[in-house]
């Protein structure tokens, strides 16, 4: 995947790729303050739409807001921006990573030191490479959810998720997976996570998860598509129970679990919910779902 473009816009302006570069003093480099989305757009009949583009800059403010950084930009200017950012590039597809860090300032205060927005966005294929992916519980938990804010996107919050994917890639894993402070099933380093059992579909609750917005989007479609949405504590040993398992995010869209640990789900394929799911997901994401128009933004 190359991430260059032609443009990266930063504090308000369109920066020439190789211009956009930071002091290396700079607070959020070195204690991990800053906050950040990813957003992904798709190609439609009428043009590229980006998927809930509103409530990722509502997540993002949300976030900037817990690290306390006053943003200069209201929403109105950070969508123009997005929309700059994609049609100057000319991109029809791809990913956009908005990231508010602070500027140069040491000392673990944040306070009063300058607060930098960014948004960039490149072409970003299947994030998890496989139809169906193999998972490992991983030996760090999850971070506890009184030890920070879960509903927010900081930075640093990342360290726990690069420890538990850098620990499943040893161990020949494609992906990790969270258990929370209290044993149960959280979520993957960048993923949530869903189960299916007959015509019921389960995820761990909100609590010790980030509320991801492609999750809240899948249990739309999952109740429109006849399946019942149970949010609840499960643990590792009820795997077992389970027909099929899935993540989804952003990056990751909708993407089959074939196994988790030494829990084998569909032959380690992907199931049939988990299909339906997955399409009825990128039917919407391409505009072709008539209830959801109001999700999508379209770049003209
Ligand atoms: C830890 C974590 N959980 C879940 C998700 C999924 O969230 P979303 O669907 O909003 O991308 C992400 C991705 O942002 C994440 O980083």
């Amino acid at each position: 995947m190359s991430l260059q473009t032609k443009f990266v816009w930063l504090n308000g302006q369109l920066v020439p790729f190789a211009k956009a570069q930071i002091h290396v003093l700079n607070h959020s480099l070195h204690y991990g303050s800053g906050v950040f989305e990813g957003i992904r757009f798709y190609q439609t009949s009428k043009g590229p739409a980006v998927f809930r583009l509103k409530d990722h800059l509502d997540r993002l403010a949300h976030s900037a807001e817990v690290m306390g950084m006053k943003i200069n930009f209201n929403q109105k200017e950070l969508i123009f921006a997005v929309s700059e950012v994609i049609k100057r590039n000319q991109l029809k597809e791809g990913y956009i990573r908005p990231l508010i860090f602070f500027g140069e300032r040491m000392g673990l205060n944040p306070q009063g030191a300058p607060v930098n927005v960014l948004i960039a966005a490149w072409p970003w294929g299947k994030y998890l490479e496989k139809e169906s992916v193999k998972v490992k519980i991983s030996s760090l938990k999850r971070i506890h959810p009184d030890s920070s804010v879960m509903t927010a996107k900081i930075c640093g919050h990342y360290a726990n998720s690069i420890l538990a994917s850098l620990e499943a890639k040893k161990a020949g894993f494609d992906e990790a997976l969270f258990l929370d402070c209290y044993g149960n099933i959280a979520e993957g380093p960048g993923e949530n996570i869903f189960f299916v059992k007959n015509q019921k579909i389960y995820t761990p609750q909100i609590g010790t998860i980030l509320p991801g917005l492609t999750r809240d989007s899948l249990m739309s479609l999952a109740k429109d598509n006849g399946f019942s949405i149970n949010e609840k504590s499960i643990k590792p040993k009820e795997l077992k129970k389970f027909d099929e398992a899935f993540f989804t995010g952003t990056a990751a869209e909708v993407n089959a679990i074939g196994r988790i640990d030494e829990v084998i789900f569909q032959d380690e394929g992907e199931g049939p919910v988990t299909k339906k799911l997955r399409e009825a997901y990128f039917e919407l994401v391409h505009g072709e779902n008539q209830k959801y128009q109001n999700w999508l933004t379209w770049i003209r």
